[in-house]
């Protein structure tokens, strides 16, 4: 072994954030534009370079527990020694803002190890070590994340199942940054609590929202931006009601649909985290501003490429 690179890309979720967990359809959109890439060498001492931390492996933080927990699982599937790496990890996708860092960091880390001990994995048994990394930093996860990070085109997932879906006509969207990170297992675990004690709601609006999935499939395939924004602005309003909302991303909700937006909904896990909304390119600047208006630390824009209207 002597060095290896990876890398993976970020992701929003298009629809079926929660009711995923729950066996719901969930849809996933690729955000190229945000990279992380894991460079490994062989060195004496294992040690790890992040903007987190830098410095060996046995000092990390806990914040980096869930990518060393899998960088042991890599390393012992591709038969390397644990102690033996300098790892690198750079990353432009913002942390705990529902827009798969971890995810990404453990699919590029995964990469590079496997890449430095010359060993190809499978995608089921690179999906299985990012999955390490994400049980370790989410307690449970689908796996939605863990799929989406590797595939340049939009995902359906359900039940394990990744596969991908068309797109009729070109979508162009702005995220905004709430500025506030969200816990996902702080989110997972109020919906499984809210799920106990009101079950027949929350199995409803998880219902409600496997069937705005389907709607939101439709309506990708055949380029039809206001049913999208329309599914979008419903699906936000069903997350609330699911209690992983908060007033800061319904402010950027509100502001986007005054500014023009086609609809838009949080994305990712949420309590913090970002808005996805729906635009038309020329509206994209105003309701990039009126988000910036209403809170939001920062937006980024994403187009989905799109090819022929379905007849
Ligand atoms: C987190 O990106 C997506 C959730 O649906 C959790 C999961 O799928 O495991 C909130």
């Amino acid at each position: 072994a002597h060095g290896g690179l990876g890398s993976a890309h970020g992701k929003a979720i298009l629809m079926g954030e929660h009711s995923v967990v729950y066996g719901a359809p969930a849809i996933a959109l690729p955000l190229v534009d945000l990279q992380t890439t894991a460079s490994v060498r062989e060195a004496d001492h294992g040690s790890i370079s992040s903007d987190l931390y830098t410095g060996p492996l046995e000092g990390a933080p806990a914040r980096l527990q869930p990518v060393i927990t899998a960088l042991r699982a890599t390393v012992d599937r591709v038969g390397l020694s644990f102690d033996s790496f300098e790892i690198v990890i750079s990353s432009t996708i913002p942390l705990e803002r529902g827009l798969g860092s971890s995810a990404a960091v453990a699919a590029a880390m995964v990469r590079a190890v496997s890449n430095a001990a010359g060993v190809a994995l499978s995608p089921e048994e690179t999906f299985e070590l990012v999955q390490v990394a994400e049980h370790v930093a989410h307690g449970t996860s689908s796996g939605l994340d863990a799929h989406a990070v590797r595939s340049l085109s939009p995902l359906r997932f359900q039940a394990g199942i990744p596969t991908p879906v068309r797109v009729g006509a070109p979508m162009a969207f702005v995220i905004a940054d709430s500025g506030t990170s969200g816990s996902t297992s702080a989110a997972v675990g109020g919906v499984r609590m809210l799920r106990k004690t009101r079950p027949a709601l929350v199995e409803g609006i998880i219902e409600s929202l496997a069937g705005l999935a389907e709607s939101a499939i439709a309506a990708l395939g055949a380029g039809d931006a206001n049913a999208l924004g329309a599914t979008m602005l419903s699906g936000h309003e069903h997350l609330a009601r699911l209690g992983v909302s908060a007033p800061a991303l319904d402010a950027l909700v509100a502001a986007a649909a005054d500014g023009g937006a086609y609809g838009a909904k949080l994305t990712g896990s949420g309590l913090g985290g970002c808005v996805l909304a729906l635009v038309d390119p020329d509206q994209a600047d105003a309701v990039s501003d009126a988000m910036m208006a209403a809170g939001a630390a920062q937006t980024l824009r994403t187009t989905l490429p799109g090819g022929q209207k379905e007849t």
